[in-house]
């Protein structure tokens, strides 16, 4: 039988007064809120990244821009070279975006309808920021909330259909008070106890409070629809030295790791990004080719080296003993170690 939504959140932040990870984007439970600022970015982070991964680059975005005011005077070039890694680089284009409208309002708005208006403030990052950072009851609903959501309730729908049920099960349990408190236990009960392929229901808080695990199979929720394989693409990137020096190019705004820095390649991405360029036809070495997968497609990037360009694009040269600070994102840091590592 399901609990009253006042005995799910009573049980839940009791758990987190005690067993809350220490975060270095986080206040302890029940303490003032911490910045807004560290709140916005950590939040923007961790959208499809792991805590353990957003870890560095939360401490080096910090301690390199401490306020938003200092991200609003970097270059977004060196923005975008310190998220390199991370992934997803629209992220770091509209952080680039969001500080310079923060900074032009002179602070963050304090409530979620408001904050919702700001360059790449989702819902999600929105409700965080507003429960989180202000206070103030916000429904915050991110993969690992689904998931305790999902089995509390037993939700026997799939995803993504479920969203809509899911969504009002989270908010009709949300309290009024501590709702920072509350969004951030349910992410760590779900990263820590209730985790996707193996819940640890003897140590869950919620237990009593559980339909998934009442009925015997708490793994089975929530249900998702079949995923569509991911289709397979290639293409060839090709590293061009003279002098110890490296071309790399800068590639367009817009589109597949937009602004990032690169290695010249013949526009893998399908539609053609404007990054293409002609190889000379003489003396190049098949280096091997590198893996990557993206969220709608694996890639096989096959690499060479030792040849020319007809018309190299615009782009730099790059000392090869630094290249691991070009900010390369993570397909083109493959693409080099693998050239550096057949020499
Ligand atoms: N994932 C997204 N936001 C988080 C937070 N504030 N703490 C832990 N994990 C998170
Ligand atoms: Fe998840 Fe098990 Fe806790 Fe239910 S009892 S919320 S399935 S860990």
């Amino acid at each position: 039988m399901t609990a009253s939504a006042p005995d799910i959140a009573r049980d839940l932040l009791g758990w987190y007064d005690r067993n809350a990870r220490s975060l270095p984007w986080r206040a302890p439970p029940g303490s003032p809120p911490p910045d807004p600022y560290r709140v916005w970015l950590s939040e923007v982070m961790l959208q499809q990244t792991t805590v353990a991964a957003v870890k560095p680059y939360f401490e080096a975005f910090t301690a390199r821009w401490p306020d938003v005011q200092a991200l609003a005077a970097a270059q977004e070039e060196d923005v975008m070279a310190a998220w390199a890694g991370l992934g997803y680089y629209s992220r770091a284009r509209n952080l680039v975006a969001c500080a310079h409208e923060v900074a032009r309002l002179g602070a963050f708005p304090q409530n979620e309808e408001e904050l919702r208006k700001l360059p790449g403030l989702g819902a999600y990052t929105a409700a965080a920021v507003t429960a989180i950072a202000f206070g103030q009851r916000a429904v915050v609903v991110d993969a690992n909330v689904e998931r305790v959501v999902a089995r509390l309730f037993a939700i026997g729908d799939s995803l993504p259909g479920a969203r809509k049920s899911i969504r009002s099960k989270a908010d009709a349990i949300t309290p009024d008070k501590r709702a920072g408190d509350f969004a951030q236990a349910m992410m760590d009960l779900g990263a820590t106890i209730c985790t996707a392929r193996d819940p640890k229901c003897l140590l869950c808080p919620l237990a009593l409070d559980c339909d998934a695990k009442a009925e015997g199979d708490p793994a089975r929720f929530p249900v998702k629809a079949p995923k569509m394989a991911k289709p397979e693409r290639v293409g060839t990137a090709w590293w061009i030295e003279r002098d110890g020096h490296v071309w790399l190019v800068r590639r367009p705004g817009k589109g597949m790791l937009g602004g990032m820095r690169a290695l010249p390649d013949d526009g893998w991405n399908a539609g053609s990004d404007g990054n293409c360029v002609e190889p000379v036809d003489c003396d190049w070495q098949d280096c091997g080719a590198v893996r990557h997968t993206f969220t709608h497609f694996h890639l096989t990037l096959r690499v060479k080296s030792g040849g020319t360009l007809t018309s190299p694009g615009e782009g730099e040269w790059w000392p090869v003993d630094r290249i691991y600070d070009a900010g390369l994102p993570t397909l083109f840091a493959k693409a080099a170690r693998l050239v550096l590592a057949t020499r």
